[in-house]
């Protein structure tokens, strides 16, 4: 993981990835072999046919929901489009061209586990079955990188009275579509793939929780998660996984991708607070994406008023990796 510019508590950004956790070199070697594979394929930029305008975009711009302001200026669609982290095309931030070869339609989502309806949706109707809002969030990336972002998509909670969960669902799932033949970075055998994540069903259920279809008042582009992605922007920024084909409810805490690679410096919980350093650096700040502004970090990333009452205990580290 990355930083466009090292703030001076910053180690050295070699050091600063998971990936680093595991065989840099083999990863190093593995990127290289893959670039260069890629340009011998001519695999820089979409391998598909063209995709077929998005059948949703009349439904954007959304109306935007009033309730959630921001206290810093929006990043710049183009800086937020083009800095990523999608390890599935690869570890590096410029993986944008690599996710055009995602394709994104036909695109179905199943809802399943423990739900009195499980349903597999297509995402046409799925989207067009929700109430679109936007929403201006700021987003932390547990790298201490930030950015304020214009998300279209609707409540996880809208999703949930079309499934109806039963009564011993704890938590829920979210599973990253896999396939090896369009995402090179799923070559990378040493990574628990597919990538998913998991809320307990109170942090699913919260009003903050948006399953996000858009951004900047248009569909979402690929390397940003396409078709549908979690947002939860009360968590450091790996929480929102991308591109979900599969939610589950469980009675088990999934385990997650991040949790499976490193669990003592990327936890179930994860949850943004200044007071609690990851083991490698400081998350006291944030550098935000385009203007490199450094902002001290607010405790649940501002979000408190919504979400402080579902962890008890504010000085259990626990919940804060
Ligand atoms: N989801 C999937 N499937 N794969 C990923 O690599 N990276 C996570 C999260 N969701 C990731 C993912 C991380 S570490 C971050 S910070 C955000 O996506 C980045 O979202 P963005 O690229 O839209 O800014």
């Amino acid at each position: 993981m990355h930083y466009l510019r090292k703030p001076g508590w910053a180690i050295p950004e070699r050091e600063a990835t998971p990936e680093a956790v595991f065989m840099r070199r083999r990863t190093f070697l593995a990127g290289s072999l893959g670039a260069i594979a890629g340009g011998l394929l001519g695999l820089r930029g979409p391998v598909q046919a063209a995709e077929p305008e998005d059948p949703t975009r009349d439904l954007y711009p959304a109306p935007r929901n009033p309730a959630f302001t921001l206290d810093r200026p929006l990043t710049d669609e183009n800086v937020a489009a083009s800095y990523n982290n999608f390890y599935e095309f690869g570890p590096m931030k410029t993986v944008a061209w690599l996710a055009q070869r995602l394709k994104i339609r036909p695109w179905q989502v199943r809802v399943e586990g423990l739900v009195r309806k499980p349903k597999t949706f297509d995402i046409d109707e799925l989207i067009r079955a929700m109430p679109l809002e936007e929403r201006l969030y700021r987003f932390r990336c547990v790298e201490a990188w930030a950015m304020a972002v214009p998300w279209t998509g609707f409540p996880f909670a809208a999703l949930v009275k079309k499934v109806e969960p039963l009564s011993d669902a704890r938590y829920v799932k979210f599973t990253t579509f896999l396939d090896r033949t369009v995402a090179l970075g799923q070559l990378r055998f040493w990574y628990p793939w597919p990538y998913v994540e998991g809320l307990t069903m109170a942090e699913a259920m919260n009003e903050l929780t948006l399953l996000v279809t858009g951004v900047y008042g248009h569909p979402l582009p690929k390397q940003h998660g396409a078709p549908l992605r979690l947002i939860v922007p009360w968590k450091y920024g790996f929480k929102s996984i991308k591109s979900i084909v599969a939610i589950e409810f469980t009675r088990e805490r999934p385990k997650t991708f991040w949790e499976t690679l490193v669990p003592h410096e990327y936890g179930f919980w994860a949850n943004v607070n200044p007071a609690f350093a990851h083991p490698r650096w400081s998350q006291a700040e944030e550098r935000m994406l385009g203007t490199d502004e450094v902002r001290p970090t607010l405790i649940f990333n501002g979000y408190g008023e919504w979400v402080a009452g579902l962890y008890p205990d504010l000085n259990d580290r626990r919940y804060f990796m």
